[in-house]
This record gives C-alpha cells, sequence and structure tokens, in this order.
C-alpha cells in the first residue's frame, strides 16, 4: 500500500510517499527557517502562508521522486495535530483535497506518534515495547509505546520543551534560529565543564523544566560578560543531555524494556546521540537513532503511521478537523 504524507505542522513544508509503512520512496522538506530566522523563532501567519505558497510543489516533487503518479497513491495522510492551527489547516485541507479528488482514504495523524514512528522506519527490525524519547521545538515527551497505537506518557516538560530552550539559549548567545544546530557546532570548540550549570529535576520524578536553565545562563552570562561562547554553549547542552539520557535510562528501566528509541529535531543533537550510544552499550540496551532527516520533521514518519492506524482503525472522517492542542492517544 502506498501512502502519500504530508507535515506542515509548524516551519517545514514536507511530502513523502512509502510504501507498506516502511519504504520510503522519496521524502521532500522544504524548511521555512530562513523566513523566520529575523525574528528569532516561527511567526504563526508567515508560517500558513509560506506553507500555502509551498505545498503543492512539495507534493509534486514527493510524487516525481518516488517515480509515481497520484493514480497510483492508495491513502493520503496528514499532520491534524498538535501544531500551529493555521499551519496544520493547510496540509489537512490539501491531503482532503487529494483524497476526495482521487476517492482514496484519508488519514489524521498524530505529529509525536510521527516521530515515534522514525525509529521504525529507521529500523525495519524494531517492534515495540520500546521506550522513547521525542524533544523538539515544542515537546519534551517520555514515552512507552507498548504495541501500535498503545502509549503511555510517562513524562513530559513542566514549562520550556528541550528545543526551545536551545533556541532561546542560542538567541541570548547571539548564535541566530534555529539554536539547536548553531548550539551544538559551538559546543564542540568548548568546555561542557567549565560551568556548572544546574541540571533541573533532574532526581525529581519523570517530568523535565528547562526555563531555570535557561535563566542560569542568562544570569550567568550577564554576571561573566567575558566568558567563552564556546564554553556557555557547551555546559549548556551538557546540561540538557544530562537530564535527557539520565530521565530516558530511568524510564527504561522502571518499565523493564530494552530498547531505546529518539525522535525530534534535538534528537539530532551529536552529544545526546553520542552520549545514548556510549549508555547503551555500558547498560546493554539498544538504542534505536533514527538518521538526522528523519529526526526532524518531515512526512515519511507521517506517511509510515498512517499506514498502520489505516490497518487498525481505518479512514479518518473527512468532516474531522485539525486540533492544534491534539494529545498521543486521542
Ligand atoms: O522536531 P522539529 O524539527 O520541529 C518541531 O516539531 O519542533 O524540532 C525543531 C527543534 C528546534 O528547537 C531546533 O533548535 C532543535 O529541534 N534542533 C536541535 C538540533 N537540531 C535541531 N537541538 C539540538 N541540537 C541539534 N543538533
Ligand atoms: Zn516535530
Amino acid at each position: 500500500m502506498r501512502v502519500l504524507g504530508i507535515e506542515t505542522s509548524c516551519d517545514e513544508t514536507a511530502a513523502a510517499i512509502v510504501d507498506d509503512g516502511r519504504n520510503i520512496r522519496s521524502s521532500v522538506v522544504a524548511s521555512q527557517s530562513d523566513l523566520h530566522a529575523r525574528y528569532g523563532g516561527v511567526v504563526p501567519e508567515i508560517a500558513s502562508r509560506a506553507h500555502v505558497d509551498l505545498i503543492n510543489d512539495v507534493i509534486a516533487q514527493s510524487l516525481v521522486e518516488a517515480g509515481t503518479t497520484l493514480d497510483e497513491v492508495d491513502a493520503v495522510a496528514a499532520v491534524h495535530g498538535p501544531g500551529l492551527a493555521g499551519a496544520l489547516l493547510v496540509g489537512v485541507s490539501a491531503a482532503k483535497a487529494i483524497a476526495i479528488a482521487t476517492g482514496r482514504p484519508y488519514v489524521g495523524v498524530n505529529h509525536h506518534e510521527a516521530h515515534v514512528y522514525a525509529g521504525l522506519l529507521e529500523d525495519p527490525t524494531l517492534e515495540p515495547p520500546f521506550v522513547t524519547l521525542v524533544v523538539s521545538g515544542g515537546h519534551t515527551l517520555l514515552i512507552a509505546m507498548d504495541a501500535h497505537g498503545s502509549y503511555r506518557v510517562l513524562g513530559q516538560t513542566v514549562d520550556d520543551a528541550a528545543g526551545e530552550a536551545f533556541d532561546k539559549v542560542a538567541r541570548f548567545l547571539g548564535l541566530g534560529y534555529p539554536g539547536g544546530p548553531a548550539i551544538d557546532r559551538l559546543a564542540l570548540e568548548g568546555d561542557r565543564d567549565a560551568i556548572a550549570f544546574p541540571r533541573p529535576m533532574l532526581d525529581d520524578g519523570n517530568d523535565f523544566s528547562f526555563s531555570g536553565l535557561k535563566t542560569a545562563v542568562v544570569q550567568y552570562v550577564r554576571k561573566h560578560p567575558d566568558v567563552e561562547v564556546a564554553d556557555v554553549a557547551a555546559s549548556f547542552q551538557a546540561a540538557v543531555v544530562d537530564v535527557l539520557v539520565t530521565k530516558l535510562l530511568r524510564v527504561a528501566e522502571e518499565s523493564g524494556v530494552e530498547t531505546l528509541v529518539i525522535g525530534g529535531g534535538v534528537a539530532a543533537n551529536s552529544e545526546l546521540r553520542t552520549r545514548l550510544l556510549d549508555e547503551g552499550e555500558t547498560n546493554g540496551l539498544r538504542v534505536i537513532l533514527p538518521s538526522i532527516s528523519l529526526c526532524t520533521d518531515n512526512a515519511a514518519m507521517v506517511a509510515s503511521v498512517a499506514w498502520w492506524r489505516l490497518l487498525a482503525d481505518g479512514p479518518t472522517p473527512l468532516d474531522g478537523g485539525a486540533y492544534p492542542g491534539l494529545k498521543l492517544g486521542a
């Protein structure tokens, strides 16, 4: 079964063709980050308009690169939440229009679930149960996936998401947007032990808090204006990674699972990836690190989820909408 997936929940306009939930034939991503960079973050109205401008070309490109046509597509899927309302509506409307025009089923997909499925695209032998850390610009979630379609959210952020903290700290340090990749690069030149930033809520349950860490960075730099920016980047990144890795390992142990999966834009972070591989080796755990293009927002992961959802639950009714606050499992 060939699925066209569409992703427009934030600032990437993406379309992909995936066969049978696992075989990626094409994955096209048009990033809008240049448009938002001057504002230091995503501007919702600019994102919606850019999606409208880009969506038809991106879908056409995904068909060309896959060597297929809409006639050969068996289902059409789009992320219907969570995300920016206007941005989501562009992808949902495009998917429904194609579904109606071709007489194919439409499937609305949860964006978090899509990030979890990036792991299944990366490694075709991967099967639940496993625990996964979805870390992006909007979310920090620890999820146990017990079976296809069956999730338990074990922990989440009580304030800023991990990616949001990267973006805000980068902005404060004058490193531009998106901040995660900029801090990741600069941290390579710095000393991760130079500054002992706090590890918020490290031993306090499975939830996360990153807003105080961001404030600690701002206060430190104001007090020490001559500090090496690379040391600040490396020490901040070390604090975030310590917290993420410690909590992921802890829930894995509590859940008795032997496989860890990461997803979301922050899962592209080089220190997080290296640390998890090391910890996996030390603790005898299998660690699935999706390739960078599967970690950041893309539509292949959307088409993959849609295949499983279609088999399990059937199509989404065409009167379904866009759900900016959609929860996992809803
Ligand atoms: O999943 P994603 O592409 O979009 C959302 O759903 O939010 O994640 C984007 C987030 C941004 O906050 C960006 O700064 C962060 O992922 N990010 C990184 C890295 N690459 C992207 N954070 C840390 N290190 C990276 N290498
Ligand atoms: Zn995302």
